[in-house]
Order: structure tokens, then sequence, then C-alpha cells
């Protein structure tokens, strides 16, 4: 009897601490190359000690978690290179694990303590980094939380990149986001081990860089008139109105920024989009286009300047171009190129070269006289020979440059130029045919521009890109040598993002996912458990007031035509045990409406739909309504 009671109490006390165990978290984003979740628990103690090698960088892994660890705990954190007893340990590899490369690291917690060790102090901060995602959420606070079990599972994780080039975009010309923004943004990209920030700084909306010898770039190409509304349908600028919204970087300040994102192991690309896209510069110094009208040119305040309804290119209803047949141009570039290769360490320079309009040089005498002394046959070679001559250009200044993917369609583009690929995940083939570097940046998944659920509780613009879609991004397309992808990146253009918590709001959650595509083993990757973990960074997003998306919670909705013209609704959801409530009748649906359990037929002379998602009886997506008349033209739009 007294052996069977021992034995219940040893199962009860095991029942006990496995319970214990799970209580604790492991939802690493991105998902970690291998994770072994070991008995026990490890807990913060009140005087912290992270003991590391001495090193510059490796100091900054230290202070940032020594400033993470206390702000939210309090507790006292010593930085002591030598200390015996530690609680942190920061190892730099004596002999290279060649496993981890430059970025990986293996991270150790076990009851007693926490080791860190990679070949590269950048490893170090991405072990830091899953290391604070199993702390409780509340590290994520800016202020001491207290009453909180600083305890986290016992594992052993190993973990590199599955690629170098990880990347977010962000379009800082259309809206112009100031340093702080910048350094916000550095902060969190980090969290997830992005390593590349793309800042897109020149547009026809904006020139965000300063550069000396051509004042009139920030003092002229830096403004516009400001307006709100929906872009390409605002209203011309007219010559009283005040060109005072904008902005842009001083060369103190792009110093300032590079320093800030060195020191959290992030490169900066600068990208200077030329020949198209180059109204700021044109308005600036008109000198530089083809066109002498440019000199009556407005930077563009969000008026239509392209007719997209030919396609691409589209024709520009202003001269929106440098000059290929200007040397002036060239010039021009020689200077901006040579003082961004200064300011920026980075080894790459982003040179544009999408969506360039060639109806106004089709016409133009210059371009004529170029074509033939250079024997080009069209308008593309037109732009090669550009770009030819601005790889020249950037080549001497001894970086590299990388362009959209239309840099790619005349003949004899210079070998060394690299592509970053956005019209589609074919469009790589020519590039890797000619043996280019290709930078992966497909529209259809990695567009943080477009909505990120149903246009009637999004900002509306061209496209959708839902958080399950971006999730399917595979940066290596069919039939491409592996070897050629650097990488990829999330693009977030601002044409309608007029501020940062916008900015952060289109950023995540789809930028999990990214960056799970862009780190993680492809065969790692798996949906349920990648959304578990999305709702556990919610919770951390909650704490630490970064805006996101909550649109993965909304109904996706379709419509189609019945055989006797009545309008049916099919609804969907994202993700799994979410119910949806609806209603015909204009008033607000909850949990004792009707439940959606097959396509609807819409009452006839209803006005809208009504919808709201619950998930474990409580609510949780946005109350969409969508009036029938949008129902019915959805169906048409098919
Ligand atoms: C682009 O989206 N125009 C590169």
């Amino acid at each position: 009897m007294k052996k069977l009671t021992l034995i219940f109490c040893l199962c009860i006390l095991q029942i006990i601490s496995f319970a214990q165990e799970n209580k604790f978290d492991v939802a690493i984003i991105p998902e970690p190359v291998s994770i072994i979740r070991n008995g026990g628990k490890f807990t913060l103690p009140k005087n912290v000690v992270i003991r590391s090698s001495s090193s510059s960088e490796v100091d900054l892994v230290t202070k940032f978690l020594s400033n993470k660890i206390s702000r939210a705990t309090g507790f006292t954190v010593k930085e002591n290179n030598t200390s015996p007893k530690y609680t942190i340990r920061l190892i730099l590899n004596k002999d290279a694990n060649a496993v981890l490369g430059n970025e990986g690291y293996q991270l150790s917690v076990t009851p007693k303590n926490v080791l860190i060790r990679a070949n590269k102090p950048a490893g170090l901060f991405y072990g830091a980094q899953s290391f604070i995602q199993l702390l409780p959420k509340e590290i994520e606070s800016a202020t001491v939380v207290k009453n909180i079990d600083w305890s986290t599972a016992c594992v052993d994780v190993e973990d590199y990149p599955r690629f170098v080039w990880r990347g977010l975009m962000l379009d800082v010309a259309r809206h112009f986001f100031g340093k702080e923004d910048v350094k916000r943004y550095i902060d969190d990209m980090v969290r997830y081990k992005f390593n590349i920030l793309h800042l897109h700084l020149s547009d026809d909306e904006g020139w965000r860089i300063e550069i000396k010898g051509y004042p009139k770039l920030t003092e002229v190409g830096a403004w516009r008139v400001k307006r709100t509304g929906y872009f390409n349908n605002m209203p011309i600028p007219t010559p009283e109105e005040p060109r005072n919204y904008g902005g842009f970087y001083t060369q103190e300040d792009i110093k300032e920024l590079v320093a800030y994102a060195k020191d959290r192991f992030v490169n900066i690309l600068p990208e200077i989009d030329v020949p198209g896209h180059s109204l700021a510069a044109v308005v600036s110094y008109p000198e530089l286009s083809c066109t002498p009208e440019a000199n009556t040119y407005n930077v563009r305040s969000g008026e239509q300047i392209m007719d997209w309804s030919k396609g691409h290119p589209p024709i520009a209803l202003y001269d929106n171009t440098l000059c290929p047949a200007n040397e002036k141009a060239y010039q021009f570039l020689d200077t901006v190129v040579s003082q961004v290769a200064k300011l920026f360490p980075f080894e790459y320079i982003h040179m544009g070269g999408d969506e360039c309009p060639k109806n106004y040089w089709e016409k133009d005498p210059q371009i004529k006289a170029l074509m033939k002394k250079e024997n080009l046959k069209t308008m593309d070679d037109v732009q090669t020979y550009f770009t030819n001559r601005v790889d020249k250009i950037v080549q001497s200044k001894g970086k590299k440059l990388i362009g959209w993917n239309e840099i790619l369609q005349g003949e004899g583009l210079s070998k060394s130029a690299a592509v970053m690929n956005w019209l589609g995940t074919d469009g790589p083939a020519k590039a890797a045919k000619e043996g280019r570097s290709i930078v992966m940046t497909p529209t259809e998944y990695c567009y943080l521009d477009y909505m990120q659920g149903d246009p009637s509780v999004e900002t509306k613009i061209y496209s959708t890109l839902r958080l399950n879609k971006t999730y399917q991004f595979e940066p290596v397309p069919n039939g491409i040598d592996p070897k050629l992808i650097l990488g990829g990146q999330g693009n977030l253009w601002t044409e309608q993002v007029y501020n940062m918590r916008t900015a952060e709001y289109m950023t995540w959650p789809r930028a999990f996912a990214i960056s799970e595509s862009l780190w993680s083993p492809k065969e790692k990757k798996n949906w349920d458990n990648f959304f578990g973990k999305v709702e556990k960074q919610f919770e951390r997003f909650n704490i630490a007031s970064i805006k996101y998306s909550p649109s993965v919670y909304d109904p996706i909705v379709n419509t189609s035509m019945g055989e006797n013209g009545q309008l049916i609704v099919d609804l969907a959801t994202e993700v799994k045990d979410l119910d949806i409530y609806y209603s015909f009748d204009n008033s607000f649906p909850d949990q004792f409406y009707p439940k959606y359990t097959q396509p609807l037929l819409a009452p006839k002379e209803s006005f809208q739909l009504k919808m709201i998602t619950y998930k474990n009886g409580k609510p949780i997506g946005r109350m969409m309504a969508i009036t029938m008349e949008d129902l019915k033209s959805r169906v048409k739009a098919k």
C-alpha cells in the first residue's frame, strides 16, 4: 500500500512539473532550425550578471540584453566580462563552427543559466533575440512590471539563417518618415532577425537625402503640398498652395541612422530610383530632363501623373524621367552616387529602374540622335544604355548596382548588375540565365502596401495580400539555381501610409511570415504552428505598443449570382476556430445572431451585410459592413 501511495505521489509530482514546464511558451519567430525542450525551468534572478568576451560588438549585445531585461523587470543587471558566477553568458567561438556561419547561434537555457554561443557578434544578437522571445511577454514593457514570474522553459536551440539577405523596404519618398520613426522600424525588424533595411530615398513625391552641390533637391524636391485622402485622385497643386509637407535626411542624419542600424547588425540599402520615378529631381533641376516644359512641373502631391490603362510601362502625363541623352544627368548621378557611396557602407546601391515611361523619349530628338550614335534599337535599349552608364558610375565608387526587373528589358546589361525581382516569381529567369544575383520580392507574396483583408475595412489599394498567402512565399523559384538567390524582402510602399502607426499596421504580421520564409528551413514551415506563434507575438506587440493588423480574424467574403438572379455570399475565415455571425437588417450582429454555416442567399431588398467573428465566445474580428451594391459589383468584377 505504501509503495502504491509513493508511486501515486510521484506521478502527481510528474504531472505538476510537466504542467509547469508547459506553461512556458516556446513560440519563436522565425522558427529556429532546431529546438529541443528540456525539463525544468530557468528563472531570472533579481541580480542578473551577463558575462561576455570583451569586444565592442559583443558589448552591443550585452547592452541590448541588459537594457531589455532591466527596463521591464526592474532587476539589477551587471555587465561583467569575467565573473565566474553569471546568469547569461555570451561566447564567441574561438574555432568557427561551420554550420553556424556568420549569423547562426546556439542557445542553451538550463535551470542554472543561459549560454549563447556564436562565431560572430551578429549570431549572439540573434541568440539574444530568441532568448527574449522565450521570456514572458511582459519583457516587452517599457516600464517595470511587478509580480511576474520571469521564468522560461529550458531549451537547446541551434539556429542559422537560410538566406543572407533578409530585408524590409520602407518607402520614405511618398510620405517622409523622420529619423526616430526609422529607428523604431529598425528596432522592430531586428526582433525577427531581418538584417537589411532598404530605404527608397527618391521618387516623384520627394527627394529625401541631402546632396552637397545640388541644394535644390532638398530645398525644392523634398517638399510638396499636403493632401489627405486616396493617392492618384488628388487635385493638381496650384501655384499659391504652400509646398511645406515632406522633409529629408541631412548627411549627418544618414550617418546617425547607418550607425544605429549597424549597432543592430542591419545594413541600410539606399535607393535612388532613376531614370523613371524622378519627378522630384526633375522639378528641382529641370535641365536633367529631355522635356523643356519640365520647368513648369510640380513635385507630385498625389495627383495622377501616369496613365496605366495600356499596361506596363505606363504613359507619362508629365515626363518624370532623367534624360539618357543628356550628359548633365550622368554628372548629376556621379555626384549623387559618390556621396551616397561614402555615406552607406553596404556593398550595394539600388538604382531603381522600374516603371520608366518611354513616351516622352519616343518623340525626343536628343534620344533619336543617341540611338543612332549608339546603335540602340528600342526604347528598352535606351534604358539599358542609361543603366550601364549608371552601373559604371556605381562601380567607380567601389559599389555594386542592384535594380528592379526592368533593368533587364534591353540587351547588353553589364554582367555585374544584380536584380531585385518584384515582377512575379517567373521574373528571375533571364537574370538567372545570365548568372546574376537575385533578391526576391514578388508582389504576390511580399508587397506590404497591399490590403491585408477585405476592402471594406482596409485602406483601399490595387490588390490584397493576406497573411496566409504571404506565408507561402518561397524565395527560390522553380528551376532557378538557389545559389543565385541572395534572399528576399517585404516592400512597404507608402502612397497610402501617412504615419508610422500605419507603417507598423501594414508591416505586421506579414513581416513575421516573410522573416520565417527567409530565415527558417523550408521544411520547418507550418502554417498552424506559425499562426499560433503570431498570436503570441500579438500579445507582445500589445505590451510594446506596436501596431499590427488584426485582418486575419476578419471574414473572407466571396460573391456569386444564383440562377434566379439572387446574390449568393460565401464566407470563410483565414484561420481556424472562428465563428461568423451576420445580419442583413442593418443591426450589429453578435453571438446571439445567426451563425454562418453555409452560403447565404441575400434578401433582395436588403441594404447591407454585416458580419463579425468570435473565437471561444469572444468577439475577435472587426465589425464589417458591405453594401449589397458593393457585393454585387464584386460579382461583376470577377
Ligand atoms: C515597384 O513596385 N515599382 C518596384
